[in-house]
């Protein structure tokens, strides 16, 4: 465990990516000072995506640490497979259940305990479906597999300043309908009907290029690709301009990868960076416990 950080000490901050990506060393988050939170918050604005290693945070930890960077969102629609949080089997604090999320692959009696399971999960940004997204997620490593699991993320500052000058200027009068009907498993979520006609996707409608809303940047807020349409266009050239800035962001130039270590903590800022995350054997156990920054509603750059 890290040592508790004393006031006005300097953390180290190592930059994990060329694109995005930073270790914070020097502190404790079950300890944490003002002064300290400062210099996370700086680091973050910078690198988008924060890892902490060797923390040790009970569920009630990861949720006071989450607070400081603001209010949390209730956690989201489950798949009709996953136990409900207030299953007693699910060793969950019980005064957490309405803000942390699993993320897992592990079974009690035949019920998936959390999300995901150990497929993969294609490229998103969280519950860009609803009205305000998150600003943040927060994923804390309970067990981890050995290999695969690994979780990418990307810069969407980047995607966007590296398109050219035509396409910026375009994608920047243009919104888009993000699915809320099947989760980054592509697995379809409890009270949501099957649907694979885009003009119909049931889901919040954002500007493709919001701006961030403390850096004042603009970036490409694309969501997720299933079943994404761009209402101003016809379906053929929405489906054709969405392929393109999906290929364009998701580039490998765009993005760092984090192999998990027992007790990470990985904070990402969900409003400029995507993520997805790697299959793993169904051998190993793997639970991650998450919370969700209550966001803003996305505000198109001008
Ligand atoms: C997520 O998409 O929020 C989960 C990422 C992960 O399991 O690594």
């Amino acid at each position: 465990m890290s040592a508790p950080t004393l006031a006005g000490t300097a953390l180290k901050v190592t930059p994990l990516g060329e694109a995005l990506g930073a270790e914070i060393e020097g502190v404790n988050l079950a300890l944490l000072d003002d002064a300290s939170f400062v210099q996370i918050e700086r680091a973050w604005a910078d690198h988008l995506v924060l890892r902490f290693r060797r923390q040790q945070l009970s569920d009630l930890g990861l949720m006071q640490f989450s607070r400081r960077f603001g209010a949390l969102d209730p956690v989201p629609i489950r798949a009709s497979d996953v136990m409900d949080h207030t299953d007693p089997r699910l060793a969950i604090d019980p005064e957490a259940r309405e803000y942390v999320t699993i993320i897992s692959n592990v079974k009690v009696d035949g019920m998936a305990i959390g999300g995901l399971g150990n497929y993969e999960a294609h490229w998103h940004t969280d519950m860009s479906y609803n009205d305000t997204p998150p600003s943040a997620s927060l994923l804390y490593g309970i067990e981890v597999p050995p290999e695969g699991g690994d979780t990418s993320f990307c810069n969407m500052y980047l995607a966007y300043d590296t398109l050219d000058k035509t396409s910026r200027e375009r994608v920047r009068s243009l919104t888009c309908v993000h699915d809320a009907s099947r989760n980054s498993s592509g697995e379809l979520r409890r009270g949501f009907a099957d649907n694979d006609e885009p003009t119909r996707t049931i889901g919040a409608r954002h500007p493709l290029v919001r701006v961030h809303p403390v850096t004042e940047r603009a970036c490409l807020f694309l969501g997720r690709r299933r079943n994404a349409y761009i209402p101003e266009l016809p379906l053929d050239e929405s489906e054709h301009l969405l392929d393109y800035l999906w290929a364009h962001a998701t580039q490998q130039r765009f993005s760092w990868t984090q192999q998990w270590q027992q007790h990470d903590l990985v904070i990402w800022d969900n409003r400029c960076a995507m993520h997805r995350r790697d299959s793993f054997d169904d051998r190993y156990e793997r639970v991650m416990h998450r919370t969700q920054i209550r966001g803003t509603t996305p505000i198109r750059y001008v």
